[in-house]
């Protein structure tokens, strides 16, 4: 989604902020802006629709943006096609207000009357031109300092936003108000830093400071101050960011998303040890949540989106088996325009890698509304999600860039089965014996992850057989069918080859109609109680032409009488083998997408974190 980055200090702004706005280029973009001032010259403005290369390739020369403060973005449209038009920095008429925007502001078109009535202009159908024009009329109305027109329109406004604004009277100075999206400032001696993620700054500084809602910030060489709504100064903590900066570089692969899938082992080995302590006893303590908390708990509601939502898939027949707790698992979109009638005493788990998806955070905020108790269970430190959750568990994923998420998705799974050995010991369905058996099995998913990765080019080899394939199948029952639904959408977003997850025994319901001689059909059988059953379906869709592939664990070698690619994983105990099911579909989504040339780490439409509705 939308990116942000502003600069003001001693050195040059534009390298800053073309330097800040690729390293958010992972988050989805379809065109960039900046915005630069040279004391108290006019900002120059350079738009472009594409990519950041096509922005510098129309500055040309770093000569023709001279200047120590600006502003920078990437623009993931929303109200207004891609176009140079519509991309960021907008501006007011005469210049007097200059800004970018990330998010969306809700009564943007009652804010366009209004202020046409005022006589007002528009050149772009985006609202982040709505906004910008509001702060200049208020600035220019009740002759008032920056601070005090930007709280004054975000009084006005509603919807989420993060803004940054450069104001004509104020050479030098960048203007930052948030509500909703996410913000950080950073300092270094005399530079100040804005940005909307924290990548983009990470090269220049690696202490931060957090803005909340309704907060604003004021910039300049030397010194940030924050303000409340009120216009207040405010006091704000520095936090320091642990992220190591090469951990967001590619370091020799080829893509992003192969260096993410690589990196799983180690993600997940570090997720489990932040709370398996010694020997194998599941430590809480850091979550928060008490023994008295979890005996508690009646019904678990899992609320999140894309990727995380398999997860929450996945890990309810884990819950409910281990633990013995009934659980809902709810897509955050769904869920917040729903009423629907919440246990009180149930434990609402909110799954989410950035931790700044709009949907999830207002499903966060709806059950806490409702006197739900929250679970967090997120990879960015810091992020809207996990500070607003009355409890968070932090996977330690590090940075993620492909948009494709591989090892977030695999640390949620572990956070997850970590918790349901847990809850079931402490609720008395499992002996301390049992649960340590489970850790043990637990911890050996990473090396049993890094075997698979071994093997990885048997499937290459299968997906550039198939890398034209018009549609695939995946199929499987219970926890394979949450791996299926993954896998699915793993190809499908980076390959663009339409894709569906179904539970097998669903398929004669209708899709069955679809198979034609040479459909593949991907069978996943790593449940004993279901196996037979996945196999018969397999074989069902075989008679009607479809290619099969399987996948299951070590062992079940009779699959291979069935299907025509038969991919083994190491055996684990059964409630886990999503963990490393999982595995070989990233690498076919991975490699169908490198066999067809696509863009693997940016696939088009998609953004990393998707902070809009
Ligand atoms: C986007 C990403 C997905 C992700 C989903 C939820 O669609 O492309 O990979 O699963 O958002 O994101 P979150 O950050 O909440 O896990």
């Amino acid at each position: 989604m939308c990116g942000i980055v502003g600069y003001t200090g001693a050195g040059q702004a534009a390298p800053v902020l073309l330097d800040g706005l690729s390293k958010l280029e992972y988050r989805g973009y379809d065109s960039a802006g900046i915005a630069v001032r040279d004391g108290e010259a006019e900002p120059v403005i350079v738009k472009e629709k594409g990519r950041i290369a096509d922005l510098k390739k129309k500055i040309g020369s770093e000569d023709n943006v001279i200047g120590t403060c600006g502003i920078g973005h990437t623009r993931w449209a929303t109200h207004g096609a891609p176009s140079e038009t519509n991309a960021h920095p907008h501006h007011s008429d005469d210049n007097a207000v200059v800004g970018v925007h990330n998010g969306i502001i809700e009564n943007y078109e009652e804010i366009r009357a209004k202020l046409k009535k005022k006589g007002y202009e528009f050149y772009s159908q985006t609202d982040t031109e709505c906004i910008i024009k509001l702060v200049d009329y208020y600035y220019k109305k009740y002759q008032e300092t920056p601070i005090e027109a930007i709280a004054r329109a975000i009084l006005r406004v509603r919807g989420s936003y993060a803004l940054c604004l450069m104001f004509a009277d104020y050479p030098g100075e960048i203007f930052c108000a948030r509500n909703g999206s996410p913000m950080i400032i950073g300092m270094t001696g005399e530079d100040a830093f804005v940005a909307s993620d924290v990548p983009a700054i990470l090269n220049y500084t690696r202490h931060v400071y957090y803005i909340d809602n309704m907060e604003m910030a004021h910039l300049k060489k030397g010194g940030v101050e924050f303000f409340n709504i009120d216009g207040d100064r405010i006091e704000k903590e520095l936090v320091e960011i642990k992220w190591d900066a090469e951990a967001a570089e590619k370091g020799g692969y080829e893509h992003f998303m192969l260096k993410e899938i690589h990196e799983q082992p180690k993600a997940v080995e570090d997720t489990i040890h932040s709370v398996v302590k010694d020997g194998n006893r599941i430590d809480l303590s850091g979550v928060g949540l008490s023994e008295e908390e979890i005996k508690k708990i009646s019904q678990i509601y899992i609320v999140a989106c894309g990727s995380a939502y398999h997860v929450g898939v996945s890990s309810q027949y884990v819950l409910e088996d281990l633990a013995g707790i009934p659980v809902r698992v709810e897509l955050a979109s769904e869920f917040r325009y729903r009423s629907m009638p919440l246990l009180q005493d149930a434990l609402a788990i909110i799954i989410s890698q950035s931790g700044e998806t709009a949907d999830s955070l207002e499903a966060l905020r709806k059950m806490k509304a409702s006197g739900i108790k929250t679970l967090a269970i997120v990879n960015v430190v810091g992020s809207s999600i996990a500070r607003e959750a009355d409890h968070v568990f932090y996977t330690l994923a590090g940075p993620e860039i492909a948009v494709a998420t591989t090892k977030a998705y695999s640390t949620q799974l572990v956070a997850n089965d970590l918790l349901a050995i847990e809850f079931g010991r402490v609720r008395g369905l499992l002996t301390d014996e049992e649960a340590y058996r489970l850790v043990e099995e637990v911890k050996s998913i990473p090396e049993k992850i890094a075997t698979i990765l071994e093997d990885k080019n048997r499937i290459q080899w299968f997906a550039s057989k198939f890398a034209n394939a018009h549609d695939i199948f995946f199929i499987g029952r219970g926890i394979d069918y949450a791996t299926c639904m993954e896998g699915s959408l793993k190809c499908k977003e980076i390959s663009y080859i339409h894709s569906e997850a179904y539970a097998a025994g669903e398929l004669k319901h209708g899709t069955i109609s679809l198979v034609e001689e040479g459909t593949l059909v991907i069978g996943v059988c790593t449940q004993s109680e279901v196996f037979e059953k996945t196999v018969s379906n397999m074989v069902e869709t075989a008679s009607r032409g479809a290619y099969l592939m399987g996948l299951t664990t070590e062992d079940n070698y009779s699959l291979e009488d069935v299907a025509r690619f038969t991919v083994f994983v190491p055996k684990v105990d059964e409630h886990f083998s999503t963990s490393l099911a999982v595995v070989p579909l990233q690498l076919l989504g991975y490699y169908i997408s490198l066999a067809r040339g696509l863009d693997v780490d940016k696939p088009r439409n998609l953004a990393k974190s998707v902070t809009v509705e």
